[in-house]
């Protein structure tokens, strides 16, 4: 029998304590579900909201996952600096300034496949040092002979930034799934390159408050333009990710599944 092909399960942002229980709690079952040769989960608010902390990304790749992406709030808690520099298994916006703490790009290895895992930040509404559509080639070049497959999280506000970089990288890398907003979107599939894309693939976390926060709270800030503090939501729990199963050729893809899941605790 022929091995299985390749397959990547990326996960959307992981938002808060609620959000690490989801994902620790429906990953097993998404491992059976699936058999994902890779798991990459995108856990820039897995801190409370904001950031993360060495001893959480420490439980994610615990749970087997092969790396972790990030994004705006890479850098909320000071106690991750170090660690960015240190840990191979975690990505900031590789467009980021060279003078901030940790890598843009790496690459893991499953079964003997090199997966290339490169984080991006779009340029409009978020502070990125260098442009991500020129920063891109630098990194692909860089990964020229080291990656087998490539998946890029590209981290914008803007959705034409995202579709932009899916046709741009067609044909180039495995799959281009873009987060940030927390809101899943209605388009994945494999472009005609043979590129996976999604323009966000939603996110880990309540979907019962405002992408995250308590809904009374950001519906208070929203109606009154006054300082409120905002705390993660508890209500409602989903898991959002997307299934990405490789072509024969290296650095393309054969399907795209969106991964919707409730979680009940
Ligand atoms: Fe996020
Ligand atoms: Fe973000």
């Amino acid at each position: 029998m022929a091995d299985a092909p390749t397959s990547i399960l990326f996960i959307g942002d992981v938002v808060g304590g609620l959000g690490r229980r989801t994902l620790l709690a429906l990953l097993p079952g998404l491992r059976e579900r699936f058999d994902p040769t890779f798991v990459v989960v995108n856990a820039e608010n897995v801190a409370g909201g904001l950031g993360i902390t060495p001893k959480i990304a420490d439980e994610i790749l615990a749970a087997d996952v092969d790396a972790i992406t990030l994004g705006n709030h890479a850098y909320h808690r000071k106690e991750i600096y170090p660690y960015l520099d240190a840990q191979e298994r975690i990505v900031r916006p590789a467009n980021y300034l060279s003078s901030q703490p940790g890598r843009g790009w790496t690459v893991v290895e499953r079964n003997g496949t090199r997966l290339g895992v490169v984080n991006m930040s779009g340029n409009l509404y978020l502070r990125a040092g260098r442009p991500a559509f020129v920063e891109i080639e630098s990194v692909l070049g860089r990964l020229e002979g080291q990656a087998d497959q490539v998946l890029l999280d590209m981290h914008a506000e803007a959705t034409s930034e995202k579709v932009g970089m899916g046709w741009f990288l067609d044909g180039r890398v495995t799959a281009v799934v873009g987060t940030h907003t927390h809101v899943p979107t209605a388009d994945a599939r494999v472009l005609p390159g043979g590129t996976a894309y999604i323009t966000d693939v939603g996110m880990t976390g309540p979907r019962g408050g405002v992408i995250g926060v308590r809904k009374e709270q950001a519906i208070e800030s929203l109606r009154t333009h006054m300082s409120v503090r905002f705390e993660t939501s508890d209500e409602d729990p989903w898991l959002m990710a997307v299934f990405v199963r490789c072509a024969e050729t290296p650095r393309r893809a054969a399907s795209i599944e969106q991964v919707l899941v409730p979680w009940s605790p």
